[in-house]
């Protein structure tokens, strides 16, 4: 079954390490106490890799740093490292310059404190919701009876539990993204990982699973770091907001959002901060808009008489 899950998640371009971080701790006999969030810090992370058009730049000295336990999202355009990131604290991927941190160590390799949830929920389609849950547990041999207590556990913190023996084809887009996350918990992870969880469910699903994100943040206690392209997700569930710009991918803002739990994106005060950065990303995602498009793009707004193609990358 491993040889097959492996196949099947490296086909989508996921490493199966990145969904199970399998690496091995000794099997507990009984569930261990939760693991509670961990630091985590980007020192003056470079990435380059060379391709056949020549070298990339991917990210040109990144630094972030996030305490144990604090919920911080990435914003930005797309290609400004947001995914990146989270591959380089994963231990997926490592920096050609600079160094990623975690806790007191370097990162070297993935490993079960650190978790990742894709946009696509990439649970296996052969297995159960339960049986998906209890996979990481198993390649760690944790016993069965244990298995079973630490997925009933996760299937009531996600309140599935009813559903425990569906497959994923028979579940809604959502549960299937409540199930990712029961996964990604099930080895405990001090960190966890969300790059876009919630950017192919309907607004209304959406909402819902932020609420649930958030209070399972804060029941746990995990570190979180997640990656949104919505300015107002990122309000409603950030202690603190990154902004990432492009051409090379860096850091370019960091705002803390001082506001009340549990939020609402319909709050006022959430649309008003969320108002306020999207005007600060306007001009970065503009740039990535002009920098893709062909030659008749003009920037909407930008009806000034003239050939469009002149307009192209003023302001840059
Ligand atoms: N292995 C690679 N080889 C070449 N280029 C890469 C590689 N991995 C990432 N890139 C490039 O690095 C840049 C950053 O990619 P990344 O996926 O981190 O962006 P992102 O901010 O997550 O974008 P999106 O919002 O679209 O998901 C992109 O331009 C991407 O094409
Ligand atoms: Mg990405």
């Amino acid at each position: 079954m491993f040889t097959f899950a492996k196949a099947w998640v490296e086909e989508r371009g996921v490493s199966l390490r990145a969904v199970t971080s399998s690496i091995r701790p000794p099997p507990p006999s009984s569930i261990p106490p939760s693991r509670s969030g961990a630091s985590v810090a980007l020192e003056d992370v470079s990435l380059s890799v060379t391709t056949e058009a020549g070298a990339v730049e991917i990210l040109r000295e990144a630094t972030l740093s996030v305490a144990a336990g604090e919920f911080v999202c990435l914003l930005g355009p797309s290609g400004s490292g947001k995914s990146t990131i989270l591959n380089l604290i994963a231990g997926l991927s490592r920096p050609t310059s600079g160094r990623v941190r975690y806790g007191d160590g370097g990162v070297t390799r993935p490993g079960p404190d650190r978790a990742v949830v894709f946009q696509d929920a990439a649970l296996f389609p052969w297995l159960t919701l339960r049986a998906n849950i209890e996979f990481p547990l198993k390649l760690q041999h944790w016993p069965a009876d244990a298995r079973r207590a630490r997925s009933e556990e996760l299937l009531r913190l996600v309140h599935l539990w009813r559903f425990q023996e569906r497959f994923p084809h028979e579940l809604s887009g959502g549960m299937r993204q409540r199930g990712a996350i029961a996964r990604a918990l099930a080895t405990d992870p001090a960190v966890l990982l969300m790059d876009e969880p919630f950017a192919a469910l309907d607004s209304q699903t959406r909402e819902i699973l932020q609420g649930e994100v958030e209070r399972i943040w804060s029941a746990t206690r995990k570190t979180v770091i997640f990656v949104t392209h919505n300015v107002r997700e990122a309000v409603r569930l950030g202690d603190r907001i990154v902004l990432m710009g492009t051409r090379p991918g860096r850091v370019l803002h960091e705002e803390f959002v001082d506001l009340p739990r549990p939020r609402s994106s319909n709050d006022a005060r959430v649309a008003t901060l969320a108002t306020g950065i999207a005007r600060r990303i306007a001009s970065e995602v503009e740039k990535v808009a002009r920098e893709e498009a062909d030659d008749a793009w003009v920037a909407p707004g930008d009806h000034r008489p003239g050939d469009p193609r002149r307009q192209l990358g003023r302001g840059i």
